[in-house]
């Protein structure tokens, strides 16, 4: 009996992971940094919105010359009822992924696992009044997901959406989603009307001239973003948050937020905000 199991597991161990492909139908380059770009999607995919899966393309094992998939963490930025899958990705151009990812075109096909997780979900907070999503550069891309999904209007009074960017161009993608958000009958049919004025869209650059300048964890500091917006500053008893970003803006922001009594929740205890880092090749 036990040989059997052992004989089955070898063979088991030696077949080759199959890739799960999928093909890209749409790309749009926004700067020489950024680009989006959209692929089918597995016909038994169900995700949460704001959730990432593992993509990535093969690439050949420099030691053993065989073929293996690179993957790396990604975002859906596509709301969980689109027929596609949509992913928002920074371009580096000694990145051992983005390299070569930014080159894909329709037709190309890329490596997809379907298996959704992360921590961006509505599940791992508690229910509030007012809900900030906080982002940096990609880390644009879950809200994205979550600014399309009806129950994140249903849940809250105001949905208040920060993104920090060096660069005017960077802030571009997000500028158009708020847009087509705006101009969304579909939306407006699904959760009434009363969804416009929920959603409020406070961008910031920090390297290039703007509307408004500066990281809005000093903007928050000096109350501005408060006044500009006429809301109380965060309080646990009304204000949920979702931050994804670089690295240190998400341990900063971390840090600001549990100053003003939020707690860290997560899926299976869920509380006041929950952090998710922005994928960096
Ligand atoms: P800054 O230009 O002052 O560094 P990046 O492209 O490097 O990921 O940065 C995206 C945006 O996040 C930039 O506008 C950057 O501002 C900002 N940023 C970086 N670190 C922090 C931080 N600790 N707190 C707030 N914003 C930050």
């Amino acid at each position: 009996m036990n040989e059997t199991v052992t004989v089955t597991e070898a063979k088991a161990v030696k077949v080759p992971t199959l890739p799960d492909a999928q093909t890209v139908t749409s790309v749009k380059h926004w700067t020489d940094r950024l680009f989006s770009f959209r692929v089918s999607r597995p016909a038994s995919l169900r995700f949460r919105s704001g959730e990432f899966v593992m993509i990535g393309l093969m690439q050949k094992d420099e030691k053993t010359g065989k073929e293996k998939p690179l993957l790396r963490a990604y975002s859906i930025a596509s709301p969980s009822w689109d027929d596609e899958l949509e992913f928002y990705s920074i371009k580096v151009q000694d990145g051992p992924l983005t390299s070569r990812l930014q080159h894909i075109e329709p037709g190309d096909q890329i490596i997809l696992r379907p298996k959704p997780v992360g921590t961006l979900v509505h599940d791992a907070l508690l229910p509030g009044k007012r809900i900030w999503f906080f982002a940096t550069g990609t880390g644009f891309a879950p809200f994205a997901s979550l600014l399309r999904d009806p129950q994140t209007y249903e849940d809250y009074d105001e949905v208040i959406v920060t993104h920090t960017c060096r660069e005017v161009g960077e802030l571009q993608y997000g500028h158009d989603l708020i847009e087509s958000i705006r101009s969304d009958e579909m939306l407006a049919e699904l959760i009434g009307e009363g969804f416009h004025e929920k959603l409020r869209y406070y961008p910031t650059t920090t390297r290039e001239e703007s509307a408004k300048m500066g990281r809005i964890t000093d903007l928050m500091r000096k109350g501005e973003v408060f006044e500009d917006l006429g809301v109380e500053p965060l309080s646990p008893e009304t204000d949920r948050a979702m931050v994804c970003g670089n690295l240190a803006f998400n341990l900063e922001l971390k840090e600001m937020l549990e100053e003003y009594g939020l707690r860290e929740g997560a899926n299976s205890d869920p509380k006041e905000y929950v952090v998710e880092k922005a994928f960096l090749d």
